[in-house]
């Protein structure tokens, strides 16, 4: 996505060799012109694969994630984060550890809003390591639905992330792909 691409390179901030700065459109101030873009991508990459839900992490993904939704017709899941781990009956729950973060957290899902028979598409703003991805899919398996596949906006490619996610069997489709972060650099493939 050239436009995508052109933000990152123009607003996006290289705070270290691994951590990209985009809190001027992407999650903490969000362009919604760039996002109904990006969920039209997403959408046209997705379609016509019997995809029954969108499903992302509170919550920077929920902006990208309700553009796909919204262009694909289908209802968006939020993944919830809880820092306790109260046993719930009702609900998926899985723990994730975060290295970005260096935090751990239970990610949850109610079970009346995912059954086997949904076939569901992945969407999050950064692909680092891939743990919130990886937590995300347990849950879905948890729950016998099937997964379509990851979509991130930005992948960090010289993260294990998307390798971490194949070793699950889901592939992953990124808008923009960061080659190399250091300061003041920003390279994308
Ligand atoms: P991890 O395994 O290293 O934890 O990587 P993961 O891909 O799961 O990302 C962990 C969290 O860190 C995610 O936020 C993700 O958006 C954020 N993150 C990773 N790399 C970067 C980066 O270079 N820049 C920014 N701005 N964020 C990054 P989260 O835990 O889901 O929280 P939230 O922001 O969605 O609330």
């Amino acid at each position: 996505m050239d436009l995508l691409k052109e933000k990152i390179l123009a607003e996006g901030i290289a705070v270290s060799d691994e951590i990209l700065k985009v809190d001027g459109f992407l999650n903490h101030q969000v362009d919604p012109a760039l996002m109904q873009d990006i969920g039209q991508a997403f959408a046209e990459h997705f379609k016509n694969q019997g995809i029954t839900k969108v499903a992302t992490i509170e919550s920077s993904g929920i902006a990208p994630a309700l553009t796909t939704a919204a262009a694909l017709g289908v209802p968006l899941l939020i993944f919830k984060k809880q820092a306790s781990k109260v046993l719930n009956d009702a609900l998926y729950q899985t723990i994730v550890t975060s290295f970005t973060k260096t935090t751990s957290y239970e990610l949850s899902l109610s079970k009346k809003f995912i059954g086997d028979k949904d076939h569901v598409l992945i969407i999050d703003d950064f692909l680092a390591n891939g743990e919130a991805a990886s937590g995300a899919i347990r849950l879905l398996h948890m729950a016998n639905a099937t997964v379509a596949g990851l979509g991130v906006v930005i992948e960090k490619s010289f993260q294990p992330g998307r390798e971490k996610v194949a070793e699950q069997g889901v592939s992953v489709h990124a808008l923009a792909r960061v080659k190399k972060l250091a300061k003041d650099v920003i390279e994308l493939h």
